[in-house]
């Protein structure tokens, strides 16, 4: 592969678009400006399961200023009714608490939201099964999870080799349910006329996004525009449209017109645009005395919704991670009466890392080996799942630059042995890994616009992640021009069609389209090029991905300190040392890289829905309930990376960035506590309660 020059990517670029963002005038999805907006605010069942056996309507339709309510019993048809949490208002059956089961229409937001209130609905209610367990009476093996992983993996004789093995540790890690929280919450803008259909939407992907909605009204993709320049957050919750979006063009189709406005509330994200499954993994290891992995089994239980199914990857990274000759991998699901799980940044490999990596601390602490040079001895020569060469795997370099940089060696291998003061302090390390993934269908049109202005237009997204930035810069390096020839557009169904920002694909992905466009530009038009030559193309194939293995890796690095008395935990240094190819920003990627790991320290300590198994919603709907790291939780974080560039995975060099920063991270906490104090916790979040009745 032909590496890009590298000029403008890898230089720490302010964002382009940071001045519009600070000083309001980059619009968001619920701010663009439209003529005439009417407001439009959700109704909710009250209930988890059974069906809508009437609904009054008659006090909110009394309301001034009231346009419209829609109902299960007289919404407008959808076309396509296959997916199950899509396909809202078509029937009157109630699959979790908190399904949208109506919607109010008003001058104002807060008329709509004011007489959604008054809307009577009376239910016949059903027995609902909200529980999450290790042997729950419905578990089922899913076709496949989530990225089309399969299911179940099995190498070797796992059973064997832990009956033979010197050292086991056989452990079951549990995580909570999770809600994603962007700044932003899911906001949309329909506008539905004689001239087409048009919505401002906050989303990951507006193709993507117009590509799920479409057929729902019956209409072709490029009848419906999606347009989302700027997007406050999404986490994964926004890779993919969700009720309320159909919410919003149902009532659009019968406001005469008129734009209708929707963002929902925090209190309503919380049932209504994803999070991630609980999970329950049994892990078992087997090795020799010297800690050589004969054995890896991962098995996994969790949940998805009885309306739709959503299989989460937990057990992938322990296919790709170590040298165990004999492995095996499994996902069991339960469908529960609760909204449909999706996306959280890194799903599968996150929660997944987070049990591996502490199990793994286990079996150091088992054979009386040291954490980081278990995982050195255990790093396997070839990706153990398929036998392909790495395009680069340098998790050694990582583990070892970082012990260095962090005063590993100033770490007693015994717990609970050094105290400063009332606390404890311990140290933590644990390894991360992710996969390169490209996704396909991605074109970019290159047009030489006016005098030494190039125009760069690309559907990408920029959730926050600074795509405005490093998408100028590779489009700067591959046409040979400085960042400021080049005019971006990005954000808009109407552009060239992308991939959605998920999955650490986006600059991968794009980049590759960019280049492959500025490439055959210069073929084309020469240079200097005639004003107004335009070329498009599309991003090619890469051969490479199926001769090689790209998977990122990492290593995170914590010290925690814990109150002698109180059990109280805090995190004072941070620390994670990343391979992921070039960087294309080294400011937008530092920032990307410490938010991960700061999402990672907010599992480990904070973060976790409880759902009230008697009425079936999740309780802690707010940010008074749903803890997650504040300022005063984070101290000393940082984040580097090695000097490298991926030469098989794309033009660019890079391999994508935005989740593995919270990969692992939160076990690297779980392990420092555990060195801090000998106190395991193994159930996430590790709260105070947890640790206490342990403490020496
Ligand atoms: Mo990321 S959770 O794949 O948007």
């Amino acid at each position: 592969m032909t590496l890009l020059d590298p000029q403008a990517i890898g230089a720490p670029m302010a964002r382009l678009d940071g001045r519009a963002k600070v000083t309001g005038a980059a619009p968001y999805a619920f701010e663009q400006r439209v003529d005439d907006p009417a407001y439009l605010h959700p109704i909710q069942s009250t209930i988890a399961r059974g069906r809508v056996a009437a609904v009054d309507t008659d006090a909110a339709r009394a309301i001034d200023g009231v346009l419209d309510v829609l109902t299960v019993f007289d919404a407008p048809e959808l076309a396509d009714t296959s997916d199950g949490e899509l396909s809202i208002l078509q029937d009157d059956r109630v699959h979790f608490r908190g399904q949208i089961i109506g919607g109010v229409v008003a001058e104002t937001a807060e008329i709509a939201r004011h007489a959604a209130g008054l809307v009577q609905v009376r239910y016949t209610e059903e027995s609902h099964d909200v529980e999450l367990t290790a042997d729950h009476p419905g578990l089922y093996t899913p076709e496949q999870v989530n990225a089309g992983y399969p299911s179940d993996t099995d190498e070797g004789d796992v059973e064997a080799a832990l009956a033979s093995a010197e050292v086991t540790v056989d452990q079951t890690y549990s995580t909570p349910i999770e809600h994603n929280n962007p700044m932003e919450p899911h906001a949309a803008i329909a506008i539905w006329t004689a001239d087409g259909v048009t919505m401002y939407d906050s989303t990951q992907g507006v193709h993507a996004a117009r590509k799920a909605l479409a057929p729902l009204f019956g209409l072709e993709p490029d009848q419906l525009r999606v347009i989302a320049p700027h997007v406050g957050g999404g986490f994964g919750s926004k890779g993919a449209p969700h009720a309320h979006d159909v919410l919003a063009l149902l009532a659009a189709q019968r406001s005469g017109g008129r734009p209708v406005k929707l963002a929902l509330t925090r209190q309503q994200m919380f049932a209504l645009v994803g999070y991630r499954t609980p999970t329950i993994q049994r892990i078992r290891l087997g090795a020799n005395q010297d800690g050589t992995l004969t054995a890896l089994a991962h098995e996994v239980v969790e949940q998805t919704s009885a309306v739709k199914e959503y299989a989460e990857q937990t057990a992938v990274t322990s296919r790709k991670m170590y040298a165990a000759p004999n492995r095996r991998t499994a996902h069991r699901l339960a469908a529960l009466d609760v909204p449909v799980p999706f996306w959280f940044r890194a799903p599968g490999e996150c929660p997944g890392a987070y049990a591996a990596e502490v199990a793994m601390d286990e079996l150091a602490a088992a054979c009386g080996v040291d954490p980081i040079e278990l995982r050195v001895r255990n790093d396997p020569e070839v990706d153990p799942e398929t036998g392909n060469p790495w395009s680069g795997r340098h998790l050694v370099e990582c583990l070892r630059l970082g012990a260095e940089r962090f005063g590993w060696s100033s770490r007693d291998p015994v717990p609970a042995q050094r105290v400063s003061g009332d606390w404890y302090v311990g140290l933590g390390v644990a390894s991360a890994t992710y996969p390169a993934m490209q996704m396909p269908g991605n074109s970019a049109r290159i047009t030489y616009a006016d005098e030494g202005r190039y125009l760069v237009q690309i559907g990408a997204a920029d959730i926050g992640t600074g795509t405005w930035t490093t998408l100028t810069q590779i489009a700067a390096d591959a046409l040979g021009c400085d960042v400021a020839a080049v005019d971006l557009q990005i954000g808009d169904s109407a552009l060239p069609e992308a991939s959605v920002a998920g999955g650490s694909s986006g600059i991968n992905s794009w980049g590759r389209a960019i280049v492959a466009a500025a490439r055959q530009f210069r073929r084309d038009h020469g240079d200097p090029p005639a004003i107004g030559a335009t070329t498009v193309a599309e991003a090619p194939e890469n051969p490479e991905s199926e001769k090689f293995t790209m998977q990122s890796f990492g290593a995170h690095f914590v010290e925690a300190r814990v109150n002698r008395d109180t059990g109280e935990i805090r995190v004072p240094r941070m620390l994670g040392v990343f391979s992921i190819g070039r960087a294309i920003n080294a400011r937008t990627l530092r920032s990307q890289l410490i938010g991960g790991m700061t999402m990672g320290l907010s599992m480990a300590l904070h973060e976790e829905s409880v759902r009230d198994p008697r009425f079936g919603h999740v309780v802690t709907q707010d940010f008074a309930t749903y803890h997650i790291s504040a300022h005063a939780d984070v101290a000393d974080i940082d984040a580097i990376w090695l000097d490298e560039a991926d030469e098989h995975a794309n033009p660019m060099g890079s391999r994508g960035a935005g989740e593995i920063g919270i990969v692992g991270s939160a076990a690297a906490v779980v392990n420092a506590v555990y060195n801090a104090t000998g106190v395991r916790v193994r159930d996430l979040p590790v709260t105070l309660d947890k640790v206490l009745p342990g403490l020496p």
